[in-house]
């Protein structure tokens, strides 16, 4: 599978801010179950997921100074409400801006992202959805299907996850084979909470081999974090909601 593109983009800046998160970063924000960040780069603004309630989601992006007109597309995950639950809060958004859905998460979020004006755009296979910036396609899991973002920003791959219920290391292969090499940040639900302790130290050691740093929040749960903190060292960054990475800051 290839998945070309035009290349990575050329040294792009890219800021991260996690505006809804069961996690929390900085008091300032309001936490409660779910997902979101909203992904600031030169050209586009990018928001993924919407937590799970609209209040909520409004409150944190005036904390955080986001305006919803500056939102240039939306990518939503999967179909489950704690990152679907905050899309009302989108009713001011730009009229036709693309939402981005697994095509098996149409039927159930038509209706919702309708009511905001916007765009749906169903995703299948994996694709560059505007320069250098890609879906992994629908990917299978035993609960429910989804898909995650991957940025190639010139500066090496970020990848960003819902619920990671693929499996979280299957989404960073694949989006390893979207950017042609290890991937220097990953960050989002890792889903890995109630797994047993042997299962998470081998997670975290193939991670700690595919992503030179890791932010991992919502559903990766306290054990994986605390396995994650461990192997990663300084290369793990504590997030929650609240929470900002600005990539030229890493390296
Ligand atoms: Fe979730
Ligand atoms: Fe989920």
């Amino acid at each position: 599978m290839a998945v070309c593109g035009e290349g990575p983009l050329e040294g792009v800046n890219m800021r991260i801010r996690i505006l809804f998160d069961n996690y929390n970063f900085d008091d300032a924000f309001e936490s409660s179950w779910g997902f979101s960040c909203i992904i600031t780069m030169p050209q586009k603004t990018i928001l993924f997921d919407t937590g799970n309630n609209e209040d909520i989601l409004s409150a944190n992006m005036t904390v955080a100074g986001i305006d919803i007109g500056d939102i240039d597309m939306v990518f939503i995950s999967h179909a489950h409400w704690d990152h679907t639950g905050g899309l009302l809060a989108l009713k001011d958004i730009k009229a036709g801006t693309p939402v981005y859905v697994i095509e098996s998460a149409v039927d159930e979020l038509g209706g919702q992202i309708n009511n905001i004006e916007a765009s749906i755009e169903a995703v299948v296979n994996p694709r560059e959805i505007m320069p250098g910036v890609f879906s992994t396609g629908e990917m299978d899991s035993d609960y429910v299907n989804e898909h995650s973002l991957v940025v190639n920003t010139g500066m090496g791959g970020v990848l960003i996850t819902g619920c990671a219920h693929p499996g979280i290391v299957n989404i960073v292969d694949k989006a390893m084979e979207i950017t042609g090499e290890k991937l220097l940040l990953t960050l989002g639900g890792f889903h890995l909470k109630d797994k047993p302790p042997a299962e998470l130290e081998k997670t975290a050691n193939e991670l700690n081999g595919k992503t030179l740093y890791t932010a991992p929040s919502h559903c990766t749960g306290d054990d994986a974090r605390a396995i994650l903190r461990e192997k990663f060292g300084s290369r793990f960054i504590e997030s929650g909601a609240g929470k900002t990475i600005e990539l030229d800051k890493l390296q």
